[in-house]
C-alpha cells in the first residue's frame, strides 16, 4: 500500500515511515521540515496550516499523488509551548481540517494522532483511563481541547460523509528519532541531558505518574490499526484507541532510572507541576489488545535504559 504521513519528519512519523517501507509499503511523507533522522523515504515540505485547499492527490500545495491511506500526525507537539501560546493549539487544528479534507476528498481512510492529554487531570486511582472517559469539559490545555476538537471534527466526516477514520491516543512515547533537544524538550532527553552535564535535574510534580510507551509498542499499535482501517474492518472503523504500555511509571523513577543507566549522580529538584499538565494517567488498553490484537512489549524498566544507551553510543 501506498500511505501518507503528515509530520513524517517528527519522532512517530519517522519511525512509522521506516517501519513501514522496512515491510514493502510505499510512503510519501509531508512535513514543514526536512527529515533529519531518515532517507528511507521522500518528504514533501509543506506548511499544512495553509489555506492552499487540499485537491485530487495535492495537500499543503504540494502534489503528493494517490494513496490508499493518510495517517495524520503533523502538530506543534509540546503541551506547556501552546498554554504559553494557545495560536499553536489552533494552527493544529487547521493541520487537522486539511488532513480530513484531503482524506474526504481522496476518499481514503484516516488515522489521526490524539493524545492522553484529552483525559485531562482525572486524579490518581487504582482503575486504568479508558477511552470513553475524554471530556471536552475536562480539557487541560488548549492542546488537549484542539485534539478533543479534531476527534470531534472526524467523527462528523465519518457521519456526513462515511468518511472511515481511527483515532490512536499517544501516551509519552520515546525511543528512537526522539533526542533532538534543540527542537523539542522531551521530559527524558532534557533529563538525560541534565544528568550528563551534572546539572540540577528538575522535576515538575513529585507525584507525577505517567504511562511511557516504548516507541516500538506505538509504531506496532499504529501499523496494526492502520492495516484494519485500510482493510475495511467495521471493529476499527471511527474507533479510538488507547496505545500506551498500560502501566503507570513516576517521572522521578525515570530519572532514576537514567542516572543508573548512565551510571552517574542525579541532583534532583522537585518544583510543582507547571498549568496545564497531566499529574496522573495509566492507560486501559483492553480496546487495543481485543480489536488490535495490540500487545506492548517494553517496559519502561527495559525501555529507558535502551535509548539511553543508545543515545550514549551516538554521544550524547
Ligand atoms: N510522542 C508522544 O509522546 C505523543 C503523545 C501524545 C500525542 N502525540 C501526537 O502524535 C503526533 C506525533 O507526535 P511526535 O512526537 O512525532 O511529534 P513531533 O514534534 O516529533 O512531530 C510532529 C511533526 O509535525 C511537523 N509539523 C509541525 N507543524 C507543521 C506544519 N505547520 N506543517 C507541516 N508539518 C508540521 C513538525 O515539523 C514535526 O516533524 C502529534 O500529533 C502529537 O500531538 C505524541
Amino acid at each position: 500500500m501506498r500511505v501518507l504521513i503528515t509530520g513524517s519528519s517528527g519522532q512517530i512519523g519517522t519511525n512509522l515511515g521506516v517501519a513501514l517501507v522496512s515491510a514493502g509499503h510505499e510512503v510519501a511523507g509531508v512535513d514543514v521540515r526536512p527529515n533529519s533522522w531518515s532517507g528511507a523515504f521522500p518528504t514533501h515540505l509543506a506548511d499544512l496550516t495553509t489555506n492552499a485547499h487540499p485537491g485530487l492527490g495535492e495537500l499543503g500545495g504540494v502534489k503528493v499523488g494517490p494513496v490508499d491511506a493518510i495517517v495524520h500526525l503533523a502538530a506543534h507537539a509540546k503541551v506547556h509551548a501552546l498554554v504559553e501560546r494557545p495560536r499553536g493549539a489552533f494552527e493544529n487544528h487547521a493541520m487537522v481540517t486539511n488532513a480530513l479534507e484531503f482524506a474526504r476528498i481522496n476518499a481514503v481512510p484516516i488515522i489521526l494522532a490524539s493524545s492522553r492529554e484529552v483525559y485531562g487531570n482525572l486524579g490518581r486511582r487504582e482503575e486504568p483511563v479508558s477511552e470513553a472517559e475524554a471530556d471536552f469539559r475536562a480539557s487541560p490545555s488548549p492542546y488537549a481541547a484542539m485534539k478533543l476538537a479534531g476527534e470531534a471534527l472526524a467523527s462528523s466526516y465519518f457521519r456526513c460523509y462515511g468518511l472511515p477514520f481511527s483515532i490512536t491516543r499517544f501516551s509519552n512515547v520515546y525511543g528512537r528519532y526522539d533526542d533532538d533537544l534543540l527542537r523539542l524538550e522531551r521530559a527524558i532527553w532534557v533529563f538525560n541531558e541534565q544528568i550528563r552535564t551534572g546539572k540540577p535535574v528538575t522535576v515538575f510534580g513529585a507525584e507525577k505518574t505517567l504511562d511511557f510507551t516504548y516507541i516500538d509498542d506505538a509504531i506496532d499499535g499504529l501499523v496494526r490499526c492502520l492495516h484494519r482501517l485500510v482493510d475495511g474492518d467495521p471493529a476499527i472503523t471511527a474507533s479510538t484507541f488507547n496505545l500506551a504500555h498500560g502501566i503507570g511509571h513516576s517521572l522521578l523513577g525515570v530519572v532514576k532510572l537514567i542516572a543508573e543507566t548512565r551510571n552517574l549522580p542525579a541532583d534532583i529538584r522537585v518544583e510543582p507541576s507547571r498549568p496545564g499538565e497531566v499529574t496522573w494517567y495509566v492507560a486501559d488498553i483492553s480496546h487495543a489488545r481485543a480489536a488490535l490484537g495490540y500487545n506492548p512489549q517494553t517496559p519502561v524498566t527495559t525501555g529507558v535504559p535502551r535509548a539511553i544507551v543508545e543515545a550514549m553510543t551516538r554521544g550524547s
